[in-house]
Protein backbone atom coordinates (compact mmCIF):
# COMPACT_ATOMS: atom_id res chain seq x y z
CA UNK A 1 0.00 0.00 0.00
CA UNK A 2 1.23 3.58 -0.76
CA UNK A 3 -0.53 6.12 1.35
CA UNK A 4 -0.75 9.66 -0.13
CA UNK A 5 -2.27 13.01 1.36
CA UNK A 6 -3.79 15.50 -0.50
CA UNK A 7 -3.68 18.81 0.40
CA UNK A 8 -6.55 20.72 -0.54
CA UNK A 9 -10.12 19.82 -1.25
CA UNK A 10 -11.45 22.31 -3.83
CA UNK A 11 -12.00 21.94 -7.28
CA UNK A 12 -8.46 19.78 -8.04
CA UNK A 13 -8.19 18.25 -4.82
CA UNK A 14 -11.60 16.40 -4.67
CA UNK A 15 -10.84 15.53 -8.37
CA UNK A 16 -8.01 13.43 -7.12
CA UNK A 17 -9.66 11.34 -4.75
CA UNK A 18 -12.28 11.05 -7.11
CA UNK A 19 -9.86 9.81 -9.91
CA UNK A 20 -8.24 7.34 -7.27
CA UNK A 21 -11.33 6.10 -6.49
CA UNK A 22 -13.01 5.88 -9.87
CA UNK A 23 -9.37 4.44 -11.64
CA UNK A 24 -8.08 2.54 -8.66
CA UNK A 25 -7.66 -0.42 -10.71
CA UNK A 26 -5.95 1.24 -13.47
CA UNK A 27 -3.82 2.72 -10.99
CA UNK A 28 -2.77 -0.18 -9.22
CA UNK A 29 -2.17 -2.03 -12.86
CA UNK A 30 0.29 0.82 -13.41
CA UNK A 31 1.55 1.17 -9.85
CA UNK A 32 1.98 -2.45 -8.37
CA UNK A 33 0.72 -1.74 -5.24
CA UNK A 34 -2.48 0.39 -4.45
CA UNK A 35 -2.74 4.00 -3.88
CA UNK A 36 -4.64 5.20 -0.39
CA UNK A 37 -5.51 8.51 0.33
CA UNK A 38 -4.81 8.49 3.84
CA UNK A 39 -5.08 12.38 4.64
CA UNK A 40 -6.72 15.39 2.96
CA UNK A 41 -6.04 18.67 4.61
CA UNK A 42 -8.50 20.98 4.51
CA UNK A 43 -9.55 24.18 6.72
CA UNK A 44 -13.24 23.42 5.57
CA UNK A 45 -15.97 20.69 6.77
CA UNK A 46 -17.43 18.61 4.29
CA UNK A 47 -20.70 17.21 6.21
CA UNK A 48 -22.01 14.06 4.23
CA UNK A 49 -19.11 13.84 2.31
CA UNK A 50 -16.81 10.84 2.57
CA UNK A 51 -13.78 13.04 2.40
CA UNK A 52 -14.61 13.38 6.08
CA UNK A 53 -13.08 10.18 7.33
CA UNK A 54 -9.67 11.21 6.25
CA UNK A 55 -9.91 15.12 6.67
CA UNK A 56 -7.56 16.97 9.01
CA UNK A 57 -7.23 20.76 9.46
CA UNK A 58 -3.16 20.03 11.15
CA UNK A 59 -0.34 19.66 8.47
CA UNK A 60 1.74 18.27 11.04
CA UNK A 61 -0.36 15.40 11.74
CA UNK A 62 0.66 14.62 7.68
CA UNK A 63 4.39 15.71 7.72
CA UNK A 64 4.98 13.73 10.65
CA UNK A 65 3.35 10.24 9.65
CA UNK A 66 5.95 8.98 8.02
CA UNK A 67 3.48 6.07 6.04
CA UNK A 68 2.89 8.75 4.17
CA UNK A 69 5.07 9.41 1.16
CA UNK A 70 3.58 11.15 -1.27
CA UNK A 71 1.55 14.26 -0.98
CA UNK A 72 -0.57 15.83 -3.90
CA UNK A 73 -0.76 19.88 -3.09
CA UNK A 74 -3.65 21.67 -5.49
CA UNK A 75 -4.51 24.26 -2.48
CA UNK A 76 -2.57 26.97 -4.87
CA UNK A 77 -1.12 29.86 -3.98
CA UNK A 78 2.37 30.80 -3.02
CA UNK A 79 1.86 31.10 0.86
CA UNK A 80 1.43 27.96 3.03
CA UNK A 81 1.65 26.19 -0.30
CA UNK A 82 5.46 26.68 -0.16
CA UNK A 83 5.98 26.09 3.55
CA UNK A 84 4.25 22.80 3.09
CA UNK A 85 5.77 21.80 0.07
CA UNK A 86 9.35 22.43 1.43
CA UNK A 87 8.69 20.90 4.58
CA UNK A 88 7.53 17.82 3.14
CA UNK A 89 10.51 17.36 0.11
CA UNK A 90 12.99 17.85 3.65
CA UNK A 91 11.48 15.18 5.16
CA UNK A 92 11.87 12.93 1.72
CA UNK A 93 8.16 13.00 0.87
CA UNK A 94 7.75 13.82 -2.88
CA UNK A 95 5.35 16.24 -3.68
CA UNK A 96 3.21 17.11 -7.11
CA UNK A 97 0.69 19.68 -7.87
CA UNK A 98 -0.56 21.71 -10.06
CA UNK A 99 0.18 25.56 -8.90
CA UNK A 100 1.36 26.41 -11.10
CA UNK A 101 2.43 30.04 -9.21
CA UNK A 102 4.23 28.19 -6.55
CA UNK A 103 6.23 26.25 -9.99
CA UNK A 104 7.06 29.63 -11.60
CA UNK A 105 8.05 31.04 -8.16
CA UNK A 106 10.38 28.52 -6.60
CA UNK A 107 10.25 25.49 -8.72
CA UNK A 108 14.10 25.95 -9.15
CA UNK A 109 14.52 25.88 -5.34
CA UNK A 110 11.95 23.01 -4.88
CA UNK A 111 13.28 20.45 -7.23
CA UNK A 112 16.63 20.98 -5.99
CA UNK A 113 15.37 20.21 -2.01
CA UNK A 114 13.98 17.07 -3.60
CA UNK A 115 16.99 16.07 -5.39
CA UNK A 116 18.82 16.95 -1.83
CA UNK A 117 16.17 14.52 -0.39
CA UNK A 118 15.61 11.62 -3.08
CA UNK A 119 12.48 12.77 -3.62
CA UNK A 120 10.62 14.19 -6.68
CA UNK A 121 8.51 17.49 -6.97
CA UNK A 122 6.22 17.00 -10.06
CA UNK A 123 4.00 19.75 -11.84
CA UNK A 124 2.25 17.71 -15.06
CA UNK A 125 -0.74 19.36 -14.40
CA UNK A 126 0.61 23.10 -13.81
CA UNK A 127 0.74 23.49 -17.79
CA UNK A 128 -2.21 22.69 -20.43
CA UNK A 129 -4.37 20.44 -17.50
CA UNK A 130 -4.37 16.65 -19.25
CA UNK A 131 -2.04 17.38 -22.07
CA UNK A 132 0.73 15.32 -21.03
CA UNK A 133 3.82 18.40 -22.18
CA UNK A 134 5.61 18.50 -18.83
CA UNK A 135 6.74 14.58 -18.75
CA UNK A 136 7.19 14.69 -22.78
CA UNK A 137 9.88 17.71 -22.30
CA UNK A 138 11.68 15.92 -19.75
CA UNK A 139 11.56 12.27 -21.19
CA UNK A 140 10.11 11.53 -24.84
CA UNK A 141 12.35 14.75 -26.28
CA UNK A 142 15.13 14.68 -23.92
CA UNK A 143 17.29 13.86 -27.25
CA UNK A 144 16.15 17.34 -28.92
CA UNK A 145 17.54 20.69 -28.72
CA UNK A 146 14.67 22.26 -28.22
CA UNK A 147 14.53 25.82 -30.38
CA UNK A 148 10.63 26.89 -29.75
CA UNK A 149 7.80 26.44 -27.36
CA UNK A 150 4.50 28.21 -28.40
CA UNK A 151 1.71 27.11 -26.76
CA UNK A 152 -1.86 28.80 -25.89
CA UNK A 153 -2.01 28.38 -22.24
CA UNK A 154 -4.33 29.59 -21.31
CA UNK A 155 -8.67 28.40 -21.69
CA UNK A 156 -10.10 31.42 -20.72
CA UNK A 157 -8.99 33.57 -22.74
CA UNK A 158 -8.86 31.26 -25.79
CA UNK A 159 -12.47 31.01 -25.09
CA UNK A 160 -13.09 34.51 -25.22
CA UNK A 161 -11.03 35.32 -27.93
CA UNK A 162 -12.99 32.06 -30.07
CA UNK A 163 -16.54 33.64 -28.99
CA UNK A 164 -15.63 37.18 -30.36
CA UNK A 165 -14.16 35.31 -33.61
CA UNK A 166 -16.88 33.89 -33.95
CA UNK A 167 -19.73 35.59 -33.37
CA UNK A 168 -18.28 39.08 -33.56
CA UNK A 169 -19.18 40.13 -29.92
CA UNK A 170 -17.04 42.47 -27.83
CA UNK A 171 -14.35 41.74 -24.92
CA UNK A 172 -16.66 42.73 -22.16
CA UNK A 173 -19.82 40.82 -22.82
CA UNK A 174 -17.81 37.73 -23.71
CA UNK A 175 -16.10 38.03 -20.18
CA UNK A 176 -19.34 38.48 -18.55
CA UNK A 177 -20.97 35.61 -20.47
CA UNK A 178 -17.82 32.96 -19.49
CA UNK A 179 -17.94 34.37 -16.03
CA UNK A 180 -21.36 32.93 -15.42
CA UNK A 181 -20.02 29.55 -17.18
CA UNK A 182 -17.63 29.56 -15.25
CA UNK A 183 -15.22 29.25 -17.33
CA UNK A 184 -13.52 32.53 -15.97
CA UNK A 185 -12.69 33.49 -12.80
CA UNK A 186 -14.86 36.57 -10.62
CA UNK A 187 -11.38 38.09 -10.87
CA UNK A 188 -10.12 37.53 -14.45
CA UNK A 189 -6.94 39.52 -14.69
CA UNK A 190 -4.42 36.75 -14.01
CA UNK A 191 -6.62 35.68 -17.62
CA UNK A 192 -6.86 37.94 -19.18
CA UNK A 193 -3.63 40.45 -18.82
CA UNK A 194 -1.48 37.28 -19.65
CA UNK A 195 -0.25 36.39 -16.61
CA UNK A 196 -1.51 32.74 -16.38
CA UNK A 197 0.39 32.37 -19.73
CA UNK A 198 3.13 33.83 -18.50
CA UNK A 199 3.99 31.84 -15.28
CA UNK A 200 3.32 28.22 -17.80
CA UNK A 201 5.30 29.40 -20.99
CA UNK A 202 8.34 30.34 -18.44
CA UNK A 203 7.97 26.99 -17.05
CA UNK A 204 7.71 24.99 -20.13
CA UNK A 205 10.28 27.27 -21.47
CA UNK A 206 12.58 26.56 -18.09
CA UNK A 207 11.87 22.79 -19.02
CA UNK A 208 12.94 23.00 -22.85
CA UNK A 209 15.81 24.94 -22.80
CA UNK A 210 17.47 23.21 -19.21
CA UNK A 211 17.86 26.84 -17.45
CA UNK A 212 15.22 28.13 -15.53
CA UNK A 213 13.08 31.41 -17.13
CA UNK A 214 11.96 33.98 -14.09
CA UNK A 215 8.37 34.55 -15.25
CA UNK A 216 9.00 38.37 -13.70
CA UNK A 217 11.04 38.67 -17.15
CA UNK A 218 8.87 36.85 -19.42
CA UNK A 219 7.06 40.54 -21.13
CA UNK A 220 3.69 39.81 -21.16
CA UNK A 221 0.36 41.62 -23.10
CA UNK A 222 -2.87 40.31 -22.27
CA UNK A 223 -6.25 40.39 -24.43
CA UNK A 224 -8.19 42.62 -23.26
CA UNK A 225 -7.54 45.59 -25.80
CA UNK A 226 -8.47 43.30 -28.10
CA UNK A 227 -12.13 44.46 -29.85
CA UNK A 228 -14.67 43.08 -32.27
CA UNK A 229 -13.27 45.08 -34.84
CA UNK A 230 -9.60 43.85 -34.51
CA UNK A 231 -12.02 40.48 -35.68
CA UNK A 232 -13.34 41.95 -38.56
CA UNK A 233 -9.83 42.59 -40.11
CA UNK A 234 -8.75 39.19 -38.95
CA UNK A 235 -11.58 37.81 -40.98
CA UNK A 236 -10.97 39.73 -43.90
CA UNK A 237 -7.15 38.47 -43.63
CA UNK A 238 -8.26 35.10 -43.36
CA UNK A 239 -6.40 34.84 -39.41
CA UNK A 240 -7.79 34.78 -35.90
CA UNK A 241 -6.56 36.46 -33.08
CA UNK A 242 -5.01 34.06 -30.33
CA UNK A 243 -3.13 34.56 -27.14
CA UNK A 244 0.58 32.63 -27.48
CA UNK A 245 2.88 32.49 -25.02
CA UNK A 246 5.97 31.70 -27.10
CA UNK A 247 9.95 31.23 -26.45
CA UNK A 248 12.21 30.86 -28.96
CA UNK A 249 15.94 30.68 -29.53
CA UNK A 250 17.15 33.17 -32.53
CA UNK A 251 21.07 32.35 -33.10
CA UNK A 252 22.34 32.22 -29.40
CA UNK A 253 19.21 34.11 -27.58
CA UNK A 254 16.19 33.27 -26.28
CA UNK A 255 13.07 35.63 -25.79
CA UNK A 256 9.99 34.49 -23.83
CA UNK A 257 7.02 36.92 -24.56
CA UNK A 258 2.66 36.15 -23.85
CA UNK A 259 0.76 38.13 -26.32
CA UNK A 260 -2.12 38.44 -28.76
CA UNK A 261 -1.05 37.08 -31.94
CA UNK A 262 -2.61 37.61 -35.61
CA UNK A 263 -1.94 33.40 -37.26
CA UNK A 264 -3.40 31.91 -40.32
CA UNK A 265 -4.86 28.80 -41.36
CA UNK A 266 -1.39 27.36 -41.74
CA UNK A 267 -0.23 27.91 -38.58
CA UNK A 268 -0.98 24.53 -36.45
CA UNK A 269 -2.80 26.67 -33.83
CA UNK A 270 -5.07 28.06 -35.58
CA UNK A 271 -7.75 25.53 -35.11
CA UNK A 272 -7.64 25.07 -31.22
CA UNK A 273 -10.88 26.94 -30.20
CA UNK A 274 -12.97 27.39 -27.26
CA UNK A 275 -11.12 26.38 -23.87
CA UNK A 276 -8.71 23.70 -25.68
CA UNK A 277 -5.15 24.44 -25.12
CA UNK A 278 -2.25 23.19 -27.54
CA UNK A 279 1.26 23.44 -27.62
CA UNK A 280 3.48 23.55 -30.24
CA UNK A 281 7.16 22.49 -29.72
CA UNK A 282 9.77 22.67 -32.48
CA UNK A 283 13.12 20.57 -31.74
CA UNK A 284 16.20 20.23 -34.40
CA UNK A 285 15.84 16.65 -34.94
CA UNK A 286 11.81 15.66 -34.60
CA UNK A 287 11.00 19.27 -36.18
CA UNK A 288 7.54 20.30 -35.42
CA UNK A 289 5.28 18.67 -32.53
CA UNK A 290 2.21 19.64 -31.20
CA UNK A 291 0.43 18.73 -27.90
CA UNK A 292 -3.43 19.29 -27.79
CA UNK A 293 -6.18 18.75 -25.26
CA UNK A 294 -7.86 19.91 -22.31
CA UNK A 295 -5.88 22.72 -20.65
CA UNK A 296 -8.12 22.62 -17.57
CA UNK A 297 -11.45 21.20 -15.34
CA UNK A 298 -11.41 19.37 -12.76
CA UNK A 299 -11.14 16.32 -13.59
CA UNK A 300 -8.59 16.42 -16.52
CA UNK A 301 -6.37 18.61 -14.09
CA UNK A 302 -6.57 15.91 -11.67
CA UNK A 303 -5.59 13.07 -14.16
CA UNK A 304 -2.20 15.14 -14.29
CA UNK A 305 -2.06 15.34 -10.94
CA UNK A 306 -2.67 11.68 -10.44
CA UNK A 307 -0.27 10.25 -13.20
CA UNK A 308 2.49 12.39 -11.28
CA UNK A 309 1.45 10.51 -7.86
CA UNK A 310 2.29 7.19 -9.98
CA UNK A 311 4.72 8.25 -11.42
CA UNK A 312 6.76 9.16 -7.69
CA UNK A 313 5.06 5.73 -6.59
CA UNK A 314 7.39 3.72 -8.48
CA UNK A 315 10.58 5.81 -8.11
CA UNK A 316 10.25 6.20 -3.83
CA UNK A 317 13.65 6.81 -2.65
CA UNK A 318 15.15 7.98 -6.17
CA UNK A 319 15.29 11.38 -7.49
CA UNK A 320 14.45 11.57 -11.36
CA UNK A 321 16.28 13.75 -13.27
CA UNK A 322 14.79 17.38 -14.96
CA UNK A 323 16.72 19.35 -17.22
CA UNK A 324 16.31 22.54 -15.32
CA UNK A 325 19.36 24.18 -14.24
CA UNK A 326 19.34 26.51 -11.27
CA UNK A 327 21.26 29.63 -13.36
CA UNK A 328 18.55 31.96 -14.88
CA UNK A 329 18.37 31.88 -18.47
CA UNK A 330 19.35 35.15 -19.64
CA UNK A 331 16.05 36.49 -22.27
CA UNK A 332 16.67 38.93 -25.46
CA UNK A 333 15.11 42.61 -24.85
CA UNK A 334 11.90 42.59 -26.50
CA UNK A 335 12.84 45.77 -28.83
CA UNK A 336 15.16 42.94 -30.02
CA UNK A 337 12.51 40.34 -31.08
CA UNK A 338 11.02 40.45 -34.73
CA UNK A 339 7.31 39.45 -35.67
CA UNK A 340 5.29 41.71 -38.42
CA UNK A 341 2.16 44.42 -37.05
CA UNK A 342 -0.65 44.55 -37.81
CA UNK A 343 -2.34 48.37 -37.42
CA UNK A 344 -5.17 49.91 -37.60
CA UNK A 345 -5.40 53.89 -38.53
CA UNK A 346 -7.64 56.38 -38.59
CA UNK A 347 -8.75 57.76 -42.11
CA UNK A 348 -8.98 56.29 -45.47
CA UNK A 349 -7.03 53.70 -47.32
CA UNK A 350 -6.94 55.34 -50.49
CA UNK A 351 -5.87 58.94 -48.61
CA UNK A 352 -3.18 57.44 -46.27
CA UNK A 353 -1.70 54.14 -48.10
CA UNK A 354 1.38 56.56 -49.77
CA UNK A 355 2.12 58.17 -45.97
CA UNK A 356 2.24 54.90 -44.39
CA UNK A 357 4.45 53.29 -46.74
CA UNK A 358 6.57 56.15 -46.77
CA UNK A 359 7.54 54.92 -43.26
CA UNK A 360 7.11 51.47 -43.32
CA UNK A 361 8.03 50.24 -46.47
CA UNK A 362 5.90 48.50 -48.42
CA UNK A 363 2.53 47.20 -46.73
CA UNK A 364 -0.01 44.86 -47.16
CA UNK A 365 -3.33 46.85 -46.77
CA UNK A 366 -6.49 45.64 -45.89
CA UNK A 367 -9.62 47.91 -45.37
CA UNK A 368 -13.51 46.51 -44.33
CA UNK A 369 -16.67 48.16 -46.07
CA UNK A 370 -18.41 48.68 -42.83
CA UNK A 371 -15.45 50.52 -41.30
CA UNK A 372 -15.06 53.71 -43.14
CA UNK A 373 -12.84 55.93 -41.13
CA UNK A 374 -10.57 53.62 -40.68
CA UNK A 375 -8.52 51.11 -42.59
CA UNK A 376 -5.20 48.51 -41.53
CA UNK A 377 -1.87 47.63 -43.19
CA UNK A 378 0.46 44.68 -41.62
CA UNK A 379 4.37 45.46 -42.27
CA UNK A 380 6.90 43.25 -43.04
CA UNK A 381 8.80 41.28 -40.50
CA UNK A 382 10.82 43.74 -38.30
CA UNK A 383 12.40 44.06 -34.86
CA UNK A 384 9.58 45.31 -32.05
CA UNK A 385 12.11 48.60 -31.67
CA UNK A 386 12.24 49.31 -35.40
CA UNK A 387 8.41 48.88 -35.12
CA UNK A 388 7.94 51.43 -32.13
CA UNK A 389 10.27 54.32 -34.02
CA UNK A 390 8.56 53.99 -37.30
CA UNK A 391 4.90 53.82 -35.18
CA UNK A 392 5.95 57.11 -33.59
CA UNK A 393 6.43 58.98 -36.98
CA UNK A 394 3.13 58.12 -37.97
CA UNK A 395 -0.05 59.82 -36.53
CA UNK A 396 -3.70 58.39 -36.59
CA UNK A 397 -2.41 55.13 -35.21
CA UNK A 398 -5.62 53.08 -33.60
CA UNK A 399 -3.34 50.15 -32.18
CA UNK A 400 -1.63 47.09 -33.17
CA UNK A 401 -1.08 43.48 -32.48
CA UNK A 402 1.28 41.49 -33.68
CA UNK A 403 1.26 39.19 -36.61
CA UNK A 404 2.65 36.05 -37.91
CA UNK A 405 1.27 34.44 -41.12
N1 LIG B 1 -7.35 29.84 -15.55
C1 LIG B 1 -6.63 28.79 -16.20
C2 LIG B 1 -7.04 28.74 -17.67
C3 LIG B 1 -6.87 27.48 -15.51
O1 LIG B 1 -8.05 29.36 -18.04
O2 LIG B 1 -6.37 28.10 -18.47
C4 LIG B 1 -5.92 26.39 -15.86
O3 LIG B 1 -4.60 26.70 -15.55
Amino acid sequence: MIYVAVLGYGTVGSGVVEVLERNKEAVRGKTGDEIKVKYVLDLREFPGDPVMDVLVHDYSVILNDPEVQIIAEVMGGTGAAYTFTKQALEAGKSVCTSNKALVAAHGTELMHIAEAHNCNYMFEASCGGAIPIIRPLRTSLSAEVIDEVTGILNGTTNYILSEMSTKGAEFDDVLREAQAKGYAEANPEADVEGHDAGRKIAILSSLAYGQYVDYEDVYTEGITKITATDFKYAAALGTRVKLLGTSKKVGSKYFCMVCPVMIDAENPLYGVMDVFNAIFVHGNMLGDCMFYGSGAGKLPTASAVVSDIIDEARHIGKCLVTNWDNSRLPLMDIGEVENRFFVRMKGSLIDNLCRVEKVFGKVQAVSVPELADEFAFVTDVMREAEYREKAARLDGILSMIRARF
